[in-house]
């Protein structure tokens, strides 16, 4: 099906964040015609991470609202959507539930197609939004719930080279920031005192990091911070110099682990030239990291490239241009898909 225009309608509510998009391909040309995100952090703050009964009843408390904010804000009626693409996996059931049954029940009313996306390769294609990139590239997604490199070798033709053996690395500042008793979401919170302490204060271990590989494990780094935690009274000054040294920490760990997936990569490429690396997902805005990334473009002769942090946190934008592609590719699922 080869059309001009095509118009999608995105939802994201895999998580903490509902999200209404609409994507717009006109001629090679991207445009986000609306971005609506409603971040849940109110709600969870408190527990200290994402409860997903009360995620789930967020979610179907505001997503028709959402839809309704994102058709105003487009100023487009319904008719002009071509399909209906929706997060179906992986994700917190209650919250997939909400996002996929209502972009079925838009797919069934306005008589388009429904598109069923998976999370991570809503991430993997949101550099889309703003850059043209070809095929290949190597993804590094590091989320709440995510750590890992994927080669994008084509479109539906993804392979993963490294992951985590146990926590998320957004998972891992979390915690961190939990024993730190500083807020939710952590890794800004991290970051921001990370600026203000002495980065050499604590030795903490580097799971992994002598392996050649690029898998990675952050359990027992979050496991010393805990006992260097108890052994010492959390004043303004701990928090700093501990969140200073946890940063440089995972900086290191995220350089080394990267040169090993891009020489791992390299050899599965023909053109070495200037590979492209994303860097996708909430923990890519951390600061530090970028840095350390930024590095290793002239030692690997490598362009990382990040999407804005709108696009790199939870957003429908991903996943309506993941419907795009899907879309130009007939690439529909029925009413009687189910989330996963
Ligand atoms: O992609 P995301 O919005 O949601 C999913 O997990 O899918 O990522 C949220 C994660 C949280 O763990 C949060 O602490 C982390 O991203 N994060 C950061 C920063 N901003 C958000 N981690 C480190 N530094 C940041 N500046
Ligand atoms: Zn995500």
């Amino acid at each position: 099906m080869t059309k001009k225009i095509i118009r999608v309608l995105g939802i994201e509510s895999s998580c903490d964040e509902t999200s209404v998009s609409i994507v717009e391909k006109s001629g090679e040309k991207i445009r986000v015609l609306a971005n609506i995100v409603k971040s849940q952090i109110d709600i969870h703050q408190y527990y200290g991470g994402v409860v997903p009964e009360l995620a789930a009843r967020a979610h179907s408390d505001v997503i028709d609202k959402l839809i309704r904010l994102a058709m105003d804000k487009a100023k487009l009626s319904l008719k002009k959507i071509d399909a209906i693409s929706a997060t179906a996996g992986p994700g917190l059931m209650g919250g997939l539930l909400v996002g996929v049954v209502a972009g079925k029940t838009l797919a069934y009313v306005l008589k388009r197609p429904f598109i069923a996306i998976n999370h991570l390769e809503g991430h993997a294609l949101s550099i889309k939004l703003e850059s043209e990139i070809d095929y290949p590239y190597l993804l590094l997604l590091v989320s709440g719930g995510h750590t890992e490199f994927t080669v994008i070798k084509k479109f539906n033709s993804y392979k993963r080279i490294g992951t985590t053996i146990d926590d998320a690395l957004g998972e891992a500042f979390d915690k961190t920031a939990r024993l730190l008793k500083l807020g939710y979401p952590g890794g800004p919170e991290i970051e921001k005192y990370a600026k203000l302490g002495d980065k050499n204060k604590f030795n903490l271990p580097k799971p992994l990091i002598n392996e050649k590989n690029c898998h990675f494990s952050f359990a027992g780094l979050k496991s010393s911070v805990a006992n260097i935690v108890a052994e010492n009274r959390c004043t303004e000054k701990f928090k700093k110099d501990m969140s200073a040294s946890f940063q440089e920490t995972i900086n290191q760990i995220i350089f080394v682990k990267s040169k090993n997936a891009i020489q791992e990569y390299k050899r599965t490429i023909k053109n070495k030239d200037k590979i492209k690396i994303v860097v996708a997902g909430g923990v890519a805005a951390n600061q530090g990291i970028r840095n350390s990334l930024k590095k290793l473009e002239e030692i690997e002769n490598c362009e990382f490239l990040f999407p804005s942090i709108k696009y790199c946190t939870d957003n429908g934008a991903m996943i309506a241009i993941a419907g795009i592609e899907r879309f130009e590719r007939n690439k529909f699922n029925k009413l009687n898909f189910k989330p996963r």
